[in-house]
């Protein structure tokens, strides 16, 4: 039983294999939080002694003192005007001028299972693999019911939480802010992890303590953005990759989001993370109920890589979803940084020819086929092939490319408009836009209002026609501007703060329509490179272009701040041409190579514009990957040095069976004379014994003998660790292969 009640004590207590979560029914019914940390027995509420603070008010009902305060309590969802002056999980008004909520067990319920969200993308127990718990709050003054779920996911280490808040009473109560999850940390100092960067920068990875006050981090940009990541770890101050307690807090949600963390008057700290409150509120009528987006809880208390391997293996396994989820993925060319909008049907059929001489096997025909596209500024909408560059239709290119021997992949914006398109011609009221006032534009195009049924079903026929009509393998959903002018002409005056999330749930409930009904097409997620890069959109594409900066060394930073998070087989990578069309830097084809080769490789470049030497080493690079993917998909990920601490980026990826690692290497900026780089592998079989199956260099070595030695255990790989040949030249790199010989 992962989820056990003790009605003596009245404790509910949650196990996973390495953690605990005890929460306690308390005096008056108030929820409480005792505990959140290694896996153990016992009871926590011996920890919060009554204490009479100056200006933490009581509850009334409270007649035996003063040392019981909603101030100063551990709570699992805090409530508002209520006496707890802290971050609240719940605000509210009711249409007779109520304000707050004060929360009060009802009633709690175990069950075999997870719960599921309505309309909402959530973790899915594979068959036996978790336990609910939901338990009922009630706010007697609004009349709402407050159901607290739990989804208790106890092999993979990971708690989910969601709220579904339902109006009990008869007054029409207005949510104003709804959080997934609340997570109060009574005792410690914490540092926090969180994962900020803007277009072609995104999750870099910045660690700070925690000040007293309120740290906050958040979209307001209705995707969950490339500025602030739905994700942030909070560990102890002296927490390392394999020390210390930490604890994640990620949402499975894809638009305005905020996390909030409060270190209170007494070094308490509070988490609150959920659904942006900015322009948010839901209207329930009686009897009406709104569900908050999942979020996913993980503790470790040996330091921040098994937290992230924890997300990497729950993610992909529990998270993303149908026949690509577990496979491994094609390795595609994009026409994108090829050729952008310059191209036509000879041109394409061109480079698949060529991409299939280097070994790829998909060709995705990026921006600019449909309408009058010749650039970004028109067209968005008008999903049927350009007649100025495929004036013979999609269907011969299609063909053409398979019969070149790939699978063909397409480009779609489908939430996107161009006012010059016949769509918007047509349909102007369903693009957002607010009466009165001309709408922003950003690169020149404007959003469809996915909230409306008659839009979403309009884009559902389009693509699935398309989709039906094409044999067209893999789908690139692109995003490319946030909502801004938020105003739905479907929506009443009452209900417009309730858009940006009904959006959400349209463009779910489409994505959902179309990954059932074509489960063998590949989505790839996309909104400029990594603005929408959360669980939420992996619930239907398992890979996500990570950035529009396809640059090596500046990837690094961006793949190492993902990866805290998310898994490589969900992490969209690719060789791109060179000079850098981002960074005008140049790096090594190799090296290139070896930064791809940590996500889903494939390549971004115009073939023809390769020597002859380039094309060979390509297609080495191909196969190489296909020797890789499996340990890169579903191998353990260690980040061995990170790129903000020192002038190296190192990383592995360790078969979970501990058979095979792969190290990868890459020194952005040589320097003379340097101290020799050494490195100690992690998660081997410290018995083992393993054979250097492979070393490739990329630059210059230094020494005509890279390595003295090819056989080496578990042990001396981990204790005494590899000292790397110096190399120089041009952000050299290397990467070598280790296989288990002795088993
Ligand atoms: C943004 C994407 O991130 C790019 O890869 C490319 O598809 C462009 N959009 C096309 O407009």
């Amino acid at each position: 039983m992962s989820i056990v009640f003790d009605r003596e004590r009245q404790t509910l207590t949650l196990h996973t294999a390495g953690s605990s979560y005890q929460m306690q029914i308390g005096p008056l019914g108030v929820l409480l939080h005792l505990y959140y940390g290694p896996r153990c027995e016992g009871c926590f509420d011996y920890l919060y002694l009554p204490r009479d603070r100056g200006f933490s008010p009581n509850p009334h009902e409270r007649t035996e003192g003063r040392g019981f305060s909603l101030d100063n309590l551990p709570q699992e969802y805090s409530g508002s005007n209520c006496g707890d002056f802290r971050l609240p999980s719940l605000r509210l008004h009711t249409d007779r001028g109520v304000t707050g909520a004060e929360l009060r067990y009802l009633r709690h319920e175990i069950r075999p299972g997870k719960y599921s969200l309505e309309g909402l993308p959530c973790a899915w127990d594979r068959g036996g693999e978790a336990e609910t718990l939901s338990v009922t709050l009630r706010d007697e003054a609004s009349g709402l019911e407050v159901e607290l779920l739990y989804g208790v996911f106890e092999a993979l280490d990971v708690i989910t939480r969601a709220v579904r808040i339902t109006n009990r009473g008869g007054q029409t109560v207005t949510l104003e802010a709804a959080a997934s999850a609340c997570l109060d940390l009574p005792f410690g100092r914490w540092d926090c992890l969180h994962f900020p960067g803007r277009h072609a920068f995104e999750r870099q990875t910045q660690r700070c303590a925690l000040p007293d006050g309120i740290t906050a981090f958040s979209s307001t940009r209705g995707m969950s953005g490339h500025q602030h990541n739905p994700f942030v770890l909070l560990c102890d101050r002296d927490a390392t990759e394999d020390a210390g307690a930490c604890y994640g807090l990620m949402l499975a949600y894809s638009g305005n989001h905020e996390t909030f963390l409060e270190r209170d008057q007494t070094g308490s700290l509070r988490a609150v993370t959920g659904i942006g409150t900015q322009n948010f509120s839901w209207q329930l009528r009686p009897g009406e109920h709104f569900e908050t987006p999942e979020a996913l809880l993980c503790f470790s208390a040996q330091g921040l890589t098994p937290l992230s391997q924890r997300y990497h293996r729950f993610l992909r396994q529990n998270v993303c979803r149908g026949f690509w989820a577990g496979r491994r993925r094609p390795v595609l060319l994009n026409s994108w940084e090829a050729a952008y909008f310059d191209f036509d049907e000879a041109s394409i059929l061109r480079l698949a020819r060529e991409a299939k001489a280097l070994g790829a096997e998909l060709l995705v025909l990026d921006d600019g086929w449909f309408g009058h596209r010749q650039d970004d500024r028109s067209s968005l909408g008008d999903w049927f092939a350009n007649p100025a560059k495929l004036p013979r239709g999609l269907g011969p290119l299609v063909e053409g490319v398979r019969k070149e021997g790939l699978l063909f992949g397409i480009w779609l914006e489908p939430e996107g408009v161009s006012e010059d398109s016949e769509l918007y011609r047509a349909h102007p009221d369903w693009a957002l836009r607010v009466p009165g006032r001309l709408p922003a534009l950003s690169r020149d195009q404007l959003v469809l209002d996915l909230s409306r049924k008659e839009v979403t079903d309009y884009l559902y026929e389009m693509i699935s026609a398309l989709l039906r009509e094409h044999a067209i393998s893999y789908v690139k959903w692109d995003m490319n501007r946030g909502l801004a002018d938020l105003y739905s002409a479907a929506l009443p005056p009452e209900r417009q703060g309730e858009l940006a999330h009904r959006y959400m749930l349209g463009l779910y409930a489409l994505l959902d329509r179309l990954t059932r009904e074509f489960p063998e097409v590949l989505f790839e997620g996309c909104a400029g490179g990594g603005g929408r890069f959360d669980a939420g959109m992996l619930a239907y594409c398992p890979q996500i272009w990570a950035s529009d900066n396809s640059e090596a060394v500046s990837r690094l930073a961006i793949q190492e701040g993902t990866s805290y998070g998310y898994p490589a087989s969900a992490l969209g990578a690719h060789v791109s041409a060179c000079p850098n069309h981002q960074t005008g830097r140049s790096v090594p084809l190799g090296t290139r190579a070896v930064v791809a080769m940590a996500g889903t490789f494939g390549y971004e470049l115009d073939p023809a514009r390769l020597t002859e030497a380039e094309k060979a080493e390509i297609r080495e690079q191909i196969a190489r990957f296909r020797d890789y993917d499996e340990l890169v998909r579903t191998g353990d990920h260690y980040r061995l040095r990170s790129t903000g601490e020192s002038a190296c980026a190192l990383w592995a990826f360790v078969a979970a069976d501990k058979s095979a690692a792969l190290l990868s290497f890459v020194l952005p900026a040589p320097e003379a004379n340097a101290p020799a780089v050494h490195v100690r592998l992690k998660g081997l079989a410290s018995d083992g014994v393993y054979r250097l199956a492979r070393a490739d260099f990329f630059g210059c070595l230094l020494e005509p003998q890279p390595l003295s030695r090819t056989r080496f255990t578990g042990a001396e790989l981990m204790c005494g660790g590899l000292t790397l040949p110096a190399l120089y030249g041009d952000a050299p790199s290397a990467q070598l292969l280790f296989i288990r010989d002795d088993a």
